[in-house]
């Protein structure tokens, strides 16, 4: 079983600011559909408050201590939980979106890295991707993506796989 994090973040590891994305990349949002596509996705209640409503054609999988009932959603108290669920309903792969707390619980318990790695050095945030070792991952694949009037900046995304 894949388990993954898809991320996109920069240089300084930010990913959000006031419960939102900190920039706007259409090529990474359609990459992220892509990627996601008839798989379960895991993400915590700021992420999911934050996009507004489930993926469609995908498991929506929430964790939260607060929420009782999403329409569309899962709702898991733990990500240990989630993830139980999550592998009820796959053998291929299941990805954890975000944001912090999530990524930071799960970064032991992944074998997939994806990264968005965003050219926006100097924008300033409030949520950032955990600290992490780099040599303990493999990139296996990368793209780059040009800054357009869709993608607010460049953006290269790359694949990891645990060493
Ligand atoms: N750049 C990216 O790729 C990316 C991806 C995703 C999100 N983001 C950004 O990240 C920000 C949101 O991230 P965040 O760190 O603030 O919040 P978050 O991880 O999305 O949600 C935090 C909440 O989720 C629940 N939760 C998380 N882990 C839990 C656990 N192990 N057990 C029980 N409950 C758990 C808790 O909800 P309760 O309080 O209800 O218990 C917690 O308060 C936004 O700015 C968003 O845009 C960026």
């Amino acid at each position: 079983m894949i388990i993954s994090s898809l991320v996109a973040m920069n240089g300084k590891q930010l990913i959000g600011v006031n419960n939102d994305l900190p920039w706007k990349l259409k090529d990474d949002l359609q990459h992220f559909k892509n990627y996601s596509m008839y798989k379960p996705i895991i993400m915590g209640r700021n992420t999911f408050e934050s996009i507004g409503r489930p993926l469609p054609n995908r498991i929506n999988i929430v964790v939260s201590t607060t929420l009782d009932h999403a329409e569309g959603c899962t709702i898991c108290k733990s990500l240990k939980e989630a993830i139980s669920f999550a592998n009820s309903q796959t053998n291929d792969e299941i990805i954890l979106i975000g944001g912090a707390k999530i990524f930071e619980e799960g970064m032991n318990l992944i074998n997939k890295l994806v990264i968005s790695w965003v050219d926006a050095e100097h924008l300033q945030g409030d949520v950032f991707f955990p600290k992490f070792d780099m040599s303990e991952w493999l990139e296996v694949s990368s793209e780059l993506f040009s800054q357009s009037d869709g993608n607010e900046f460049s953006f290269k995304i790359c694949e990891y796989v645990k060493r």
